[in-house]
């Protein structure tokens, strides 16, 4: 069994035995994460889909306090490891064994900046994630737009739950994941990026209901919050 817990936004950890990958730690300052989880999590590794800081996150500050690894592509795991922190670097089409299982870099429609000290940094391309531990596959999309090829993630490895943003402006919408989810046929899918802040408002229920009149299960599940996989 895997524990995938959701901590709001796109922040994910997949827990099997003792060893937990946490996906996308923007934990301080997230609205939905509740108070001062960043210093509470332990992860193992931490996986970063894009450089944003709604995704980026803590994950440096994280992976310091926890001696977690850092699995990125090439330019975040750099930067990371110019910052202090252990890192495995990849990039798109790319996977790596890791002792916890698999990781794949897909492609992802998006961008992948970071402001520091008042200067607009690019590290590399934004990506989604599959994650395998054991027979447990997680597609964690990142930020980005449908596109067709989701078809070949899907048929890549039989995914047990399809993490999907739906908050439009900067990443699809309801209606896109939808077809997003026909795509990648998951066993389970669920909503990410939404609802954190006013720029991104959508209905989960649509987003569920509209995966269901299509044949694929899907379920919100509320920030803070476990379930089994
Ligand atoms: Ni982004
Ligand atoms: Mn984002």
């Amino acid at each position: 069994m895997t524990t995938l817990t959701y901590f709001g936004h796109s922040a994910v950890a997949l827990q099997k035995d003792n060893c937990q990958v946490l996906i996308d730690p923007f934990l301080h300052g997230n609205p939905l994460a509740g108070e001062k989880v960043d210093l509470t999590v332990q992860p193992n590794y931490i996986v970063v889909t894009h450089a944003h800081s709604d995704h980026l996150g803590d994950a440096i500050a994280i992976a310091k306090r926890s001696k977690a690894k850092i699995i990125a592509n090439f330019e975040i795991a750099s930067y990371a490891q110019k910052k202090g922190c252990e890192a495995e670097p990849m990039h798109i089409g790319g996977a790596v064994q890791m002792p916890f299982g698999r990781v794949k870099l897909t492609q992802a429609f998006h961008g992948s900046t970071l402001e520091e000290d008042g200067r607009v940094i690019t590290l590399g391309n934004p990506c989604g994630v599959v994650v395998s531990m054991g027979d447990t596959h997680v597609y964690h999309a990142g930020d980005t737009g449908l596109f067709g090829d989701m078809r070949l993630i899907g048929e890549d490895v039989p995914l047990t739950v399809a993490l999907l943003p739906i908050g439009d402006r900067f990443t699809m919408g309801v209606k896109d994941a939808i077809k997003a989810a026909s795509f990648l046929k998951a066993k389970l899918t669920v909503p990410i990026h939404y609802n954190t802040f006013g720029m991104i408002q959508a209905d989960p229920q649509a987003f569920v209901d509209g995966c269901k009149a299509n044949g694929n299960a899907a379920q919100i599940v509320a920030p803070r919050t476990s379930i089994e996989i």
